[in-house]
Formats: structure tokens, sequence, C-alpha cells
């Protein structure tokens, strides 16, 4: 199938990613039917579709007749089997990889045999999620960006057993049908973002925690020292502190480099469910 054809897909989780997915592809003229572990998972992940929705039609991104037609668009789902007609599928469940490759085998069996499985994976290994289908060389990785309606790049991950078509197809679609930049990664743990994101990450809590400087001192430095958006610490609530440290804790398993080793503090405040935005608590409070 040619990139330009595909008018539904599935989207397996609406968390942060899975919601901001649900809506970029709707925006893009296209039914999604978005799978969710029980009824509440699916009322929360319709409702942070909404508010995305609302806020891009308050800061005048979006017509209030564009929004309904997405919203149109868009259904949720607990049973996956109701995604077994799309066109394309992208997974964003949470960094688990058991929880993957049980949904890889089950969307193998489910979908039409051509069509590309994605995974939004941020550091897992692609190949064992392509391996475990009788498709392996239509599973691709398609890794968003937090928050996926605003963030311009779709990273791109080729496994070793990734045809060249398939690469071209995502390629296609991220740029013609979703309107992204897209980069090309090999499958090594972090591809390219979360590999130097990591270090920095890292690097900043432990500056923290030493007393370096104070959280609002850092984040400052590298707001209007470096033009970033946002200060390490900003960007670790907004992220998650609990995703931020199990793709830390993949990269130190494959290249056991100390840098990508999650600094105590970030680990104390995951057990502590300090995870950020998400929690209402972090390195800042939200509540
Ligand atoms: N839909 C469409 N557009 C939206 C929107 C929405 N829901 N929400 C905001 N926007 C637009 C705004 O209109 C605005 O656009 P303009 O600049 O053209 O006016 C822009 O996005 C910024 O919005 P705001 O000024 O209202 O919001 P903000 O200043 O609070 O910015 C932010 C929010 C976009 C998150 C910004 O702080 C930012 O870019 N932060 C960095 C985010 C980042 O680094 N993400 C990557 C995380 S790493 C990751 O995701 C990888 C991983 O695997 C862990």
């Amino acid at each position: 199938m040619n990139a330009g054809d595909v008018q539904s897909v599935g989207v397996i989780g609406c968390g942060i990613m899975g919601s901001g997915i649900v809506e970029v592809v709707a925006k893009s003229g296209a039914d999604v039917a978005f799978v969710e572990i029980d009824e509440e998972h699916v009322a929360t992940g319709r409702k942070a579709v909404e508010k995305s929705l609302a806020r891009a039609v308050e800061k005048g991104k979006l017509s209030e007749e564009d929004r309904d037609g997405i919203v149109g668009r868009i259904t949720g789902t607990t049973n996956i089997d109701d995604v077994a007609g799309a066109d394309l599928v992208i997974e964003a469940v949470t960094e688990n990889l058991d929880t993957k490759l049980s949904i890889f085998r089950r969307l193998d069996e489910i979908t039409g045999p051509e069509v590309v499985l994605a995974s939004n994976t941020s550091s897992l290994p692609l190949v064992q999620m392509a391996t475990a289908t009788k498709r392996p060389d239509r599973v691709v990785g398609m890794h968003f960006f937090n928050p996926p309606p605003v963030m311009k790049l779709l990273e791109l991950v080729r496994a070793i057993t990734t045809s060249d078509e398939t690469v071209e197809f995502a390629r296609a679609y991220g740029t013609d049908r979703l309107g992204k930049t897209t980069v090309l990664a090999k499958d090594r743990a972090g591809f390219i973002v979360n590999y130097l994101l990591t270090t920095y990450l890292n690097a900043a809590v432990r500056m923290y925690e030493e007393g370096f400087a104070t959280r609002e001192d850092i984040d400052t430095a590298i707001k209007l020292g470096l033009g970033h958006p946002m200060g390490p610490l900003e960007l670790l609530d907004l992220i998650g502190l609990d995703t931020m440290l199990s793709v830390g804790d993949v990269l130190y398993n494959e290249f056991k480099a100390p840098e990508f080793n999650a600094p105590p503090l970030a680990r104390r405040m995951v057990q502590a469910a300090h995870l950020g935005r998400k929690t209402g608590r972090g390195f800042y409070d939200y509540t």
C-alpha cells in the first residue's frame, strides 16, 4: 500500500504519546481506532485528545468545525480486534518489552499480512518486536516526540529485518500525510534523540542533586543560554521521570556507559511517584 492510500489507522495505547499520535493521525484525515485496557482508560485517552484540540482551537491553530471533524474520526475501544481492518497500526504503550511483544503477536494474527506495524518505542530493540511477527520486514519504528501535535520530528527506526519498502512507506506517511520531518536511525538503544538526551538529563539531575544550582537556575540557564524552550528539569517533568528512567536503563544495559545510569534522586522520585506533570509533582509542583 502507498502512504497516500492509508484511510484507517489503529493506535495501541492512548496515554501521553498515544493520545498525541491519535490526534495527529485524525488531523491528517484518516479514521483512527485507539485501543486501551479498560473503559476508564478509553475515557481518559479521549479527554486528553479533546483537551489538546481545545488548546489548538484556543491558540487559533484549528477551527471549531475542523475540531469536530477530527473528533468524529476517532473511536476508542478496549478490543484490539477492532483494529483488524486498519491500513497501518502504530503501537504506543508503555516501554515494557513483554507487553509490546504480546501486542505485536496479536496484531500479526488479526491484521492483513501486508499491513505495516509500527512501534513508537523510544529505546527498546525493534528487531524483537519485528521477529515476534511473521512479517519482520514490515515492522518499523515511528518515534514521535512529546507533545506529538506540536513537535515536528518523526524519528524512523529501521531494524535489520525492515525492508526498504517499509522504510519508504513510513517516510512518505510521516512527511506527506502527517506533515512531519523524518530522520532515520538504526535499531540501537535510544536511536538518535534519546541517546543524546538521556546523558544531558541525567547530568542535570546530578547537578541539582549535588547542589550546584537551584532547579530554577538550571532551567533558566538552559532556556536563556541555549535557547531551548524548556530547561532539563521542566522537560523531565513533561516526559515523565518513569519514562526517562526506563529509557536510561535500556541504554545502560546496551552500552554500559555510566552516563546513562539514572542518578539516585531520579530513582527515588520514581519510587515516590513524583513522575512529573502526569502525577502532579516532579521537580515542580503542578497541583
Ligand atoms: N495543538 C497544536 N499546536 C499547539 C498545541 C496543540 N495542542 N499546543 C500548543 N501548540 C502550539 C502553540 O500554538 C505554539 O505555536 P506558535 O509558537 O506557532 O505560537 C507552540 O505550540 C507552543 O505552544 P505554547 O507557547 O502555548 O506552549 P508552551 O510555550 O507552553 O510550549 C511546548 C509547550 C510545545 C511543550 C514547549 O515548551 C516545547 O517545545 N518544549 C520542549 C518539548 C520537547 O523537548 N519535547 C521532546 C521530549 S523528548 C521525547 O518526547 C522523546 C522521548 O522518547 C522521551
